[in-house]
Parts: structure tokens; sequence; C-alpha cells
């Protein structure tokens, strides 16, 4: 009985190490953005066996195939979202074009040996397909100088983008401290309502503790992991009204001197008028 056992495994394992497809990789990305394209790459090793077919899946719907036996070899399927570039397809890489949100989805790879066995071998892996904002993330509200004690206050906002963004607010290159911000808030509009525009808002009194020798740099940092990192920065001053280490602002020097020129004129043409006439 046991004998057996072990000979009837012997025999299956025989036949599948004579003739058995073996698919070495499929390398499909997991994450896109909408309107690229991609590369769907399926690696396989016949060992001895005749290639019949490679097919590709998109939720269990064929859309390409590669037949060598045919011609020509390639045949795809209309299927929403799947755009074959047929060009730049071949028997182990698909080309997909002009990705939307319908391209989103499983894709599975199926090599098929020859008759009479018809081996088959398949993997299948989940394609994202995401909206990157365009643009940066933009900043409103900031002032380039405050006093003592006034709000800082400024909403940083990201256009639109699926799924939705991740910002954060940095003082002075360190994650601002929770009670400085408030948000996320999440807007929609109507043309792109699979989309959502982010806000997060920054408030906080102006200190010397984050103005550091007068000034203070803050950023806003948008990340949609793993397709996209962008950051505005710009640092703001404080006005000391009151020290007496600040040297009078250089506009309001040039401003005086303005002023002194202009009363010497208004005395000199008098005078010349007087010396003419
Ligand atoms: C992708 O879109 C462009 C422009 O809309 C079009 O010319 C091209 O044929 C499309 N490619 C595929 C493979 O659908
Ligand atoms: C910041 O965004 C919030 C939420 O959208 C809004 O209510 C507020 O008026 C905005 N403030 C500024 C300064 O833009």
């Amino acid at each position: 009985m046991f004998g057996r056992t072990i000979l009837v495994l012997l025999l299956l394992w025989k036949q599948d190490s004579v003739k058995s497809v073996r698919l070495v990789e499929l390398r499909v990305p997991t994450h896109e953005p909408e309107g690229g394209m991609a590369l769907l790459g399926c690696q396989y090793d016949m060992e001895g066996d005749t290639l019949y077919s490679v097919k590709w899946y998109k939720d269990g719907r064929e859309f390409y195939r590669f037949v060598p036996k045919n011609e020509p070899p390639v045949y795809y399927f209309e299927t929403p979202g799947v755009n074959v570039d047929v060009a730049r397809s071949s028997n182990t890489v698909v080309a997909l074009m002009n990705l939307t949100q319908e391209s989103a989805g499983h894709y599975r790879c199926e090599v098929s040996g020859e008759a009479p066995h018809f081996t088959t071998v398949f993997r299948q892996k989940y394609i994202n397909i995401h909206l990157l904002p365009k643009g940066g993330p933009r900043v409103v509200g900031l002032r380039g100088h405050y006093r003592l004690d006034e709000t800082v206050l400024a909403n940083c906002s990201l256009p639109p983008s699926r799924p939705k963004a991740h910002l954060k607010w940095l003082v002075n290159d360190r994650p601002a401290p929770a009670e400085y911000v408030l948000g996320p808030w999440y807007r929609v509009s109507t043309d792109r309502p699979d989309a959502a525009e982010t806000i997060l808002q920054l408030s906080f009194y102006a200190t010397t503790a984050d103005f550091v020798n007068g000034a203070v740099k803050l950023k806003c940092q948008a990340t949609i992991a793993p397709l996209y990192q962008r950051e505005a920065e710009s640092t703001h001053y404080i006005a000391f009204p009151f020290t007496i280490t600040d040297p009078p602002d250089a506009e309001e020097i040039k401003d005086h001197a303005a002023t002194a020129q202009d009363s010497i004129a208004a005395l000199l043409i008098p005078i010349i008028f007087l010396i003419l006439m």
C-alpha cells in the first residue's frame, strides 16, 4: 500500500518535471497615475514544453491573447479602460496606454503549453490607478510680517486627487504641534466627483518661541504614497516695535530722504522764479 503511493507520487512527479510550464515572474505596477501608461510583464519558462498561448485577463475577462500558431499571433478584445498598444506588446509584455479610473483591477497572466496536456499556469496582481493633482500645494493667508501675539493663519490646499492626499504643516522643519493644526477638509467638485481637494489649516500666535531670531519657516507637504510628494515653503518675519537693537526699516529711511528732497525743491522753485523775474 505504502509502496504503491510512493510509485504514484513518483510517476506524478516525473510527469510534472518533464513538461511543466513555469511562470517565473509577473511584473505589474501596483500604482499608476491616470493618463499614463503601464508595461505588464509576464516571464515564463516552458521547461521543454511548447508554448500554446499567453492570455491576459482583467477582472476575469480576457483582453489579450498571444498564440504563436495564429497569424497574426496577437489578438485583443475591446475592454473598458484597457487600451492595448499592440505595436509594443508581445508574448512577454503588454503595453497599456491612456490609463483611466476604469483601468484599475486584477490583471492575470495565463500561460499554456501545447496539446495534449495544455498545462496552464497563471498569476495575478492588482493595479491601482491614481489621479495626481494638477500642481503642488498652495498656501493662502500668510503675510510677510507679523506683530508679536498676532495670529498667524494659513490654509494649505492641494488640487483634486484620488485617493485623498495627506497634508502636513511643518514649523521650522518640525511637524507643527497638533494644537496649531485644524482639518483636514475635503472638497469634491462636480466635474470630478471621484477626486477631492484637500485643505489643512495652520493657526498660532506669533511668539519668539517659533520666530527664532525674528523669523519662522513654514512648510506644507503634500503626499500621495507612493507616487507623489511636493511641498510649498515660505519664511515669515516678526516685527519688534519695542526693540532697540533692530535697525529702522530700509524703506522708512528712503521715505525720509525723499521728503527732505521734496521740501528743498519746494523752496528752490519760488527762488528761481524770483531770480527770473
Ligand atoms: C491614447 O489616446 C490618444 C489621444 O487621445 C490616442 O491618439 C491614442 O490612440 C490612444 N491610444 C490607445 C492605445 O488607445
Ligand atoms: C481655510 O479653509 C477653511 C475651510 O475650507 C475656510 O473655512 C477658511 O475660510 C479658509 N481660510 C482662509 C484664510 O483661506
